[in-house]
């Protein structure tokens, strides 16, 4: 059983004539990264946000570990698919950018010594410790997608989804996130990486799904991280 199945998934935005994406049928794996690219407006960050719920399809059906996904609540979805937004500012809330990173636990009842221990690991990994106390709003583009990938991570979700990941980070701060990713992927934890960035892309994913204009052109399939096999 796929960990994420979409089959036959339609959907259309409110007053537009043309769909943003047909007729999608495709399975990930809970242990698999895969990576989604294609052109600007063919429907990528519409593809991942049907699959954490905030969007519903017009058309056809999407099953979470074998049931509707109708039939979780946004926060059980969730609390299961870790979810990193193409502009990660919509979704920073809070007051320090400490806060920030603790919040997914603080709010899941996680007790406060295992919270501080938590940011304090991700302010470090991701370089953000000089920054803790301050507004999340102020920080740098490279340095927001920094705390809103910690924030994600700090939850320690079962399956990830990073929406234009490397947007903003410089080379250093790629291969930072790229080892870590690397690591969590080995441990079990599935993703699926929204990217145009074809050299990171090739690094990571055992599997590249190409869109084009709404719809699946082509799934390759990978053997290993090493290059494409064929
Ligand atoms: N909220 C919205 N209302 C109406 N149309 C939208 C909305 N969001 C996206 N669209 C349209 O749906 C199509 C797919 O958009 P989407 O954002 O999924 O593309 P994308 O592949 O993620 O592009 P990019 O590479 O630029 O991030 C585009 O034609 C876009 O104009
Ligand atoms: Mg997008």
């Amino acid at each position: 059983m796929a960990y994420l199945e979409l089959r036959q998934v339609t959907f259309s935005y409110p007053r537009k004539m043309k769909p943003a994406l047909t007729g999608i049928n495709l399975n990930f794996e809970k242990e698999e990264i895969t990576a989604i690219t294609g052109p600007n407006g063919c429907g990528k960050t519409t593809l991942t946000k049907l699959m954490i719920g905030i969007l519903k399809a017009t058309e056809g059906e999407i099953y979470l570990a074998g049931r509707p996904l109708t039939d979780y609540s946004l926060a059980e979805i969730g609390s299961r698919i870790g979810y990193v937004f193409q502009k990660p500012d919509l979704l920073l809330f809070c007051s320090t950018v400490a806060e920030e990173i603790g919040f997914g636990l603080t709010n899941r009842g996680c007790d406060p010594e295992t919270v501080q221990k938590r940011i304090k690991f991700y302010l470090d990994y991701f370089e953000l410790t000089d920054y803790r106390n301050d507004f999340p709003l102020h920080l740098s583009q490279g340095e927001k997608e920094r705390l809103a990938i910690a924030a994600m991570l700090a939850n320690e979700p079962e399956f990830l989804i990073l929406d234009e990941p490397t947007i903003g980070l410089d080379a250093y701060r790629k291969k930072l996130l790229e080892n870590y990713l690397k690591k969590i992927a080995r441990l079990g934890r599935g993703m699926i990486l929204v990217s145009h960035d074809a050299p990171f892309v090739n690094r990571l994913a055992e599997r590249v799904v190409f869109m084009a204009d709404g719809r699946i052109q082509v799934c390759n399939e990978r053997k290993g991280n090493d290059g494409y096999e064929a």
